[in-house]
């Protein structure tokens, strides 16, 4: 499905993941904030839980929007330890963070779980950033499509109604963290796939929502990654916490042709 380039615009989330302290996430915001002056609405950060009140005094008016990387799938009530939707409009988010491989496989959460997530998330005027992606074997089994096909139609009922205030990321969890990254033709070809299967699931916004790469992107890939016609952007971890190489990987998608 070839969407016009042009009616996305590109994003790039830095997931913090559960790195640092009150020290170190003070001065990455400062870094990113100064960094991304020049580059209005394309950098996002997703710092842990108890330092979203810090990026949100350190961030607003800069451009630089933030969120979380979990939300509860329930409401409000006796849910020890989680953390609402509405608790994280409350704190300035855009976005939040579903589904992502790290939750679906060390916490457990299942496709019917993401769902919940990204209902809750929609339902508070949040911005659902929904993870997809497969594991090695799934991939060497030959499984990509089946498995991208199973989590993506999964959501695709509450993403119908949510016209393009939804974000999908592609995350291969072979690439996650392991200096691994897909050829920018795999992450093409997988993105295609995933956009063309919205479209199959009644998304009608489909060919204008942002489709994020995540999995060990760097500065020395991200322009080849970025340059594919159905990668929008990134989602980025480990380099998301180096201020300098964040910043070169969201001008890398500000300038992707
Ligand atoms: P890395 O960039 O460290 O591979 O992590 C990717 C990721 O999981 C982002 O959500």
């Amino acid at each position: 499905m070839a969407a016009p380039r042009a009616r996305r615009e590109a994003l790039v989330l830095g997931n913090w993941k559960m790195n640092g302290d009150a020290a170190s996430a003070e001065a990455l915001l400062a870094g990113v904030q100064a960094g991304a002056r020049d580059l209005p609405g394309v950098a996002g950060v997703c710092p842990p839980y108890p330092y979203l009140a810090l990026a949100a005094a350190r961030l607003a008016g800069s451009g630089v929007a933030w969120g979380a990387q979990d939300v509860s799938a329930f409401e409000d009530g006796a849910y020890t330890g989680e953390v609402s939707a509405r608790m994280l409009v409350d704190l300035g988010c855009t976005w939040t963070l579903v589904g992502h491989s790290e939750r679906r496989t060390l916490f457990g959460d299942t496709d019917a779980e993401v769902v919940r997530k990204t209902t809750r998330a929609l339902a508070a005027g949040l911005v659902p950033v929904v993870c997809v992606g497969e594991t090695l074997a799934e991939r060497e089994a030959g499984a990509t499509e089946a498995v991208l096909a199973r989590q993506i139609d999964a959501v695709c009922p509450v993403l119908r109604d949510a016209g393009e205030r939804c974000v999908l990321a592609y995350e291969p969890v072979w690439a996650i963290g392991t200096g691994l990254t897909a050829s920018p033709a795999q992450a093409q070809a997988a993105h295609a796939f995933i956009r063309a299967r919205l479209a199959s699931g009644g998304v009608v916004a489909a060919p204008g929502l942002r489709l994020l790469y995540g999995g060990s992107v760097k500065p020395s890939n991200a322009v080849e990654l970025f340059g594919q016609p159905d990668v929008d952007g990134g989602l980025i971890g480990g380099a998301s916490l180096v201020a300098a190489d964040f910043l070169s990987i969201c001008r890398a998608a500000a300038g992707r042709s």
